[in-house]
């Protein structure tokens, strides 16, 4: 297998398979100007640098979104002209958001709240049986909705995630799937999907791609790759309204029971009750989130309509600067599973020694105006794999991480985190600029030579 196979996470056949759309300037988002106060009470502009936990909207998504909104109706149920209008609308952005990830003519596009929702739903669509095959590297969204799993060890390269998948597939009988996530949501490292698609297939298994984190950064074409399934988060793909999708095979989601039971997702009720087959009522029952799904389909057409190659020419400028930025100052360790030079999107962890990443993120908050996430990025059995510390740790009362000043480690209700030593994840996207860029350097180099 070439290097270039294992490593790129689009080859290619893929590149090809879709005609190149012409370029257009990269679109503004809104909250560009956002002011925010730090201490002493002046305004500074927000450097937001937290992208991969939800990145800002698009100008043309807001302006989908306005110019929906007059017309708002009901959905696959009203006569009237703007029910009409709106359903119309709604099936268009499906096959916006079909054509956006290269999906088959064939296959199902589901809106759901998000990647959490999308692959929950898949995992109650699953064959009897079915054995999933899921690396300890995923997101929890990723890692957690399976109902039998087989966990792997985060791989030393590449190549070793192709081989322990292999090993284990080869090991299944019955039904499996294989999870992985396109781009990690802590070390924004690409992952070899194209090899991991190939070795499933050999083993009559599935793939399921977790998206989220590749298709705000680049392209995907799922026909080319010959994946499975996709789910992704609009949020995260600069479309804040709420909706996300699976795509992908219709059987499975076709047998599958309906994921919410309900109006819309019935063919006829009466003693028996008879469930439409078509994968996309049967999952969306009741009155579906409209305007989310045109906000999200907006998103994909600005970025296809901006092109791939600016995009990336620009965020790669700037992930480089922020990177080597960091890596100038002494104590700051990226983290990372495959090396410096392994691609990756525009996504930065790090650690500053003698201080928790609580405590960094606060003081870039509230001294600098620097927006970043601190914790485990609900990645935990992979963070703690990076941070080097020990699997099944206690999450109680631990402190001090990193060797923190005040072991102020955080803990909150709702949140992602287990209160033990953590890591700061920069990340950046469509509106990041090389000021919030440098700003960042200078605030972390500050920190440490106080
Ligand atoms: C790689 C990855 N998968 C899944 C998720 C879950 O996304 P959501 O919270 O939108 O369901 C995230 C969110 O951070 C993520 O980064």
């Amino acid at each position: 297998m070439s290097t270039l196979t294992i490593f790129s996470s689009v080859p290619a056949r893929a590149a090809e398979a879709t005609p190149v759309a012409p370029s257009r300037p990269i679109p503004a988002v809104l909250g560009a100007d956002l002011e925010v106060p730090v201490k002493g009470g002046r305004l500074v502009g927000y450097a937001n640098l937290d992208y991969a936990a939800s990145a800002p909207c698009l100008e043309p998504v807001s302006a989908a979104v306005t110019a929906a909104l007059p017309a708002y109706s009901s959905v696959h149920r009203g006569a009237g002209y703007a029910s009409q209008l709106t359903t119309a609308r709604y099936e268009q952005a499906r096959h916006t958001v079909r054509a956006f990830v290269g999906a088959r003519p064939d296959d199902a596009v589901i809106f759901t709240r998000n990647t959490t929702d999308a692959t929950n739903l898949l995992a109650r669509c699953l064959p009897a049986g079915t054995t999933t095959v899921v690396f300890d590297t995923e997101h929890h969204a990723s890692l957690l909705p399976w109902p039998k799993s087989v966990r792997l060890a985060p791989p030393a390269f590449p190549g070793e995630a192709v081989r322990a998948a292999d090993e284990a597939l080869a090991g299944i009988d019955g039904p499996k799937l294989l999870v992985v996530t396109a781009a990690s949501n802590v070390t924004g490292e690409l992952w070899p999907i194209a090899a991991l698609a190939h070795v499933a297939h050999r083993h009559g298994a599935r793939i399921l791609v977790d998206a989220a984190q590749l298709v705000p950064h680049r392209r995907l074409n799922l026909t080319a790759l010959d994946l499975d399934y996709v789910a992704f988060s609009g949020h995260k793909l600069y479309a804040p309204f709420g909706a996300g999708a699976l795509v992908g095979r219709r059987d499975w989601l076709a047998e599958g029971e309906p994921y919410l039971k309900g109006g819309g997702a019935v063919r006829f009720v009466g003693d028996d009750t008879e469930w439409h087959d078509d994968p996309e009522p049967r999952h969306e029952a009741g009155t579906p989130n409209v305007l989310g799904a045109i906000a999200l389909a907006a998103a994909c057409d600005a970025l296809t309509a901006t092109g791939w190659t600016a995009l990336v020419r620009e965020e790669e400028r700037l992930i480089a600067r922020l990177r080597s930025g960091l890596a100038s100052i002494e104590g700051v360790r990226e983290l990372s599973l495959w090396g410096d030079d392994h691609p990756r999107v525009g996504i930065v962890s790090f650690t500053v020694d003698g201080y928790s990443a609580r405590e960094v993120a606060e003081v870039l908050s509230s001294e600098y105006g620097i927006g970043v996430r601190d914790g485990k990025f609900c990645a935990h059995p992979f963070v703690r794999h990076l941070l080097g510390e020990p699997e099944r740790r206690s999450s109680a009362g631990e402190s001090g991480a990193n060797g923190g000043r005040s072991g102020r480690d955080h803990k909150h209700a709702g949140g992602c985190e287990d209160g033990t030593a953590s890591a700061v994840r920069a990340s950046i996207g469509i509106g990041s600029t090389q000021e919030h860029v440098d700003r960042l350097v200078e605030a972390v180099r500050d920190l440490v030579n106080r």
